[in-house]
């Protein structure tokens, strides 16, 4: 029976890079998509960027353009990165389109209507300098436990301490650096609490994988319990989101319409590939529906998404699939060690996709563990696997029926193909469980098997006499069938492999059912090499170009005018491009004062016009050079789009320019006469 399935990864955040983290979910989805789609099923893959909350708005406005311009650019890098490693999205979509405004909005009004959203005065932390309510995130201030300075308002990264924004000491805006108030303000609030006996039921239809199930009854309690919080669904303007209907000033909280965001970029599709979007999500569609996630947002794929959907009149997840994180050298991936990889300087460095693909899914066995990415054993893998093993039974036999058969191959026949034709249940089995890791061990053995039968029947000495021409003929087209059958099964991790050998057979694209029919007598294109091996210097260069971006981009706040830096003028070949460069906003700065700072021995105080309303405070290592009344009415330089910083005396928002090395300094620097205060440096 053809079955109809709406497949979807995770949106992924439009304020950031893809990176191999990310990779091993949308590598996941696309290996499982792929497999159903050779079994011949009706399957849609689609996702979407998440676009909306504030750090998006804020990261647009440090950007200096607006957040449409940044999802924007963040849609086109997102697109070719998941392009470029064959991740073949049916839609990838953004969640800020036409579509999701009004699912939201229809979503919102019949969660109403049902009497599932209520109105609550709640009072939170309110930034007065940028006037805004702040989000735990944007708080920072002393941890009550440990005492540590600048931790997040939610937990303290030193000693692992959870707790509220209130409780921390000497709170302060990572917005302004102001010092947030308590205000109240209305928001609206999705009754989660009451839906926790469907929540109940729903978990225990099998929906969940068992660790998910057992963390789910952890959220809900025992039965007759109910530890379910409603869920604040709103946000105060300003915000990048939708506006909720009738709520002038107030928007959807991010986490509300992003998953609304899997049905949005699915009716989207189904206006370009004429189908129909009820048929999917109405209550009792007989579609299936799959949600592929990272165990950090089960909560909200097992407890907010499907009550939403149940409560607003549409059908629930047939599944949610939850994977563990990866990690690098079994440690988190860091961006001192270099391990902290973006797609896009894979691509750079080891290029060919399908390497991590076939690494990735080899670990990847349906549950939610972390996976491990060990770089010496991914190239040691690699090598053995897809070029000593299974390229090297195409390599070693094509050759002769080209030479020898003028392309042409004969019908197989051999008990080693009977045994790969027989597992094909296995491994359809394997990889339906999202157990990768087993069909590729399946697989693995059957190649282990074709190369003893080519090294057994050894064709290169056969191939020396030619009265044992029709035995050569034979065991080159029984190789060369393991060969096609072998891709049939990879094919889902590896289709571009795929698709090459398909050229080469001159085959139409090999579905699943393929591998039970041999191929007739039949002609076949020349045998070109398919995969490459591996470098470990790849890997090496990777890594350092990791390290590398990480001096680049995390040396500038560091580089204070009083540090002393190594400063050789580039050396040849290391240059950074024009893009780079424009990343720094430069601007011409009027020194509106100047003054010494208690308790500093290095720095003055400068209040820096640079044509906004505010002047800027800036502490700056010169106090060793300078006098501070000589400084007031000049102009000079400083970097404007560096984050604020909170140091001991006070927040810092930029930085300004200044030479030195033993010969001297600092030297702050002074425009030509005509300079502007605000004017670009370019
Ligand atoms: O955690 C994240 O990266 C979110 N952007 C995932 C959203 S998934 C869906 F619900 F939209
Ligand atoms: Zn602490």
């Amino acid at each position: 029976m053809t079955r109809k399935i709406l497949v979807t990864s995770a949106l992924p955040y439009a304020n950031g890079s893809i990176h191999l983290g990310h990779l091993v979910e949308y590598i996941q989805t696309d290996i499982w998509v792929r497999f159903q789609k050779m079994q011949g099923h009706t399957v849609h893959y689609v996702c979407a960027d998440d676009t909306h909350g504030t750090p998006i708005m804020l990261r647009a406005e440090k950007e200096g353009i607006t957040p449409e311009a940044l999802i924007e650019k963040v849609h086109v890098e997102h697109s070719q990165d998941f392009s470029d490693f064959l991740v073949q999205f049916d839609n990838y979509y953004s969640t800020n389109s036409e579509e999701n405004r009004q699912l939201s909005g229809n979503i919102y009004r019949a969660l109403k209507a049902n009497g599932k959203i209520a109105n609550k005065t709640i009072e939170q932390y309110f930034d007065p300098v940028k006037s805004m309510f702040l989000p735990d995130r944007f708080i920072k201030g002393e941890c009550p436990k440990c005492h540590s300075k600048d931790q997040y308002g939610d937990n303290c990264e030193v000693c692992g301490t959870t707790y509220s924004p209130t409780e921390l000491i000497n709170p302060y805006s990572a917005v302004s650096g102001a010092t947030p108030v308590r205000k109240e303000t209305e928001h609206y609030f999705f009754k989660l609490s009451e839906c926790v006996d469907f929540l109940r039921d729903w978990t225990r239809s099998g929906t969940l994988q068992a660790e998910a199930a057992n963390k789910m009854n952890e959220w809900l309690g025992e039965a007759g319990e109910n530890k379910l919080s409603d869920w604040d669904i709103s946000r105060d303007a300003p915000y990048f989101g939708f506006e909720i209907p009738d709520a002038p000033g107030k928007y959807f909280y991010v986490w509300l319409d992003a998953p609304i965001g899997y049905m949005a970029s699915f009716k989207n599709l189904c206006g370009k590939a004429d189908l129909n979007f009820d048929e999917y999500w109405k209550k009792d569609s007989t579609t299936e529906l799959y949600h592929f996630i990272g165990k950090d947002i089960l909560y909200f794929h097992a407890l907010f998404w499907p009550a939403t959907l149940e409560y607003s009149g549409h059908r629930t997840p047939t599944q949610v699939f939850a994977h563990g994180f990866l990690t690098v050298n079994g440690e988190k991936m860091s961006k001192s060690r270099g391990t902290f990889i973006t797609a896009r300087s894979y691509l750079d460095h080891v290029k060919n996709p399908e390497y991590l693909r076939y690494y990735y899914a080899a670990k990847l066995n349906g549950s939610m563990e972390d996976i491990d990415l060990n770089l010496e054993d991914f190239v040691a893998r690699v090598n053995s696997d897809l070029v000593g093993k299974y390229i090297n039974i195409a390599s070693r036999t094509a050759g002769f029926i080209a030479k020898k058969f003028d392309n042409k191959i004969i019908p197989a026949q051999h008990t080693v193909i009977d045994d790969m034709r027989a597992a094909a249940p296995a491994i359809a089995e394997a990889f339906t469980a999202r157990d990768f890791a087993r069909a590729l061990r399946e697989v693995m053995k059957l190649t282990d098997a074709a190369n003893a039968y080519v090294a057994e029947a050894a064709p290169w000495v056969v191939a020396k006499d030619e009265s044992k021409s029709l035995e050569l003929h034979a065991i080159c087209s029984n190789a060369l069938e393991m060969f096609r059958i072998l891709t049939i099964y990879l094919k889902p991790v590896l289709p571009n492999i795929a698709t090459a050998v398909e050229a080469f057979f001159d085959v139409e694209p090999l579905q699943w059912a393929d591998a039970a029919f041999g191929l007739g007598s039949q002609t076949i294109q020349p045998y070109s090499h398919m995969v490459t091996r591996l470098e470990g210097k790849q890997i090496e260069a990777m890594v350092a170009a990791n390290k590398e971006n990480l001096q680049a981009t995390e040396a500038a706040p560091v580089v204070k005018a009083e540090a002393k830096v190594e400063s050789k003028p580039a050396e040849e070949g290391v240059y950074i491009s024009i893009d780079d460069f424009a990343k720094v906003d430069l601007r011409i700065a009027k020194i509106v004062s100047a003054e010494h700072v208690e308790g500093a021995e290095k720095l003055l105080k400068l209040m820096l016009d640079i044509g906004e309303a505010q002047p800027r405070q800036i502490f700056a290592g010169i106090k060793s050079a300078y006098d501070p009344a000589t400084l007031v009415g000049r102009l000079t330089v400083m970097v404007a789009n560096l984050a604020p910083r909170k140091m001991k005396f006070g927040m810092s928002e930029g930085m300004v320019l200044a030479a030195s090395d033993e010969r001297g300094g600092p030297y702050i620097l002074s425009p030509d006469s005509g300079a502007q205060p605000g004017m670009r440096v370019k």
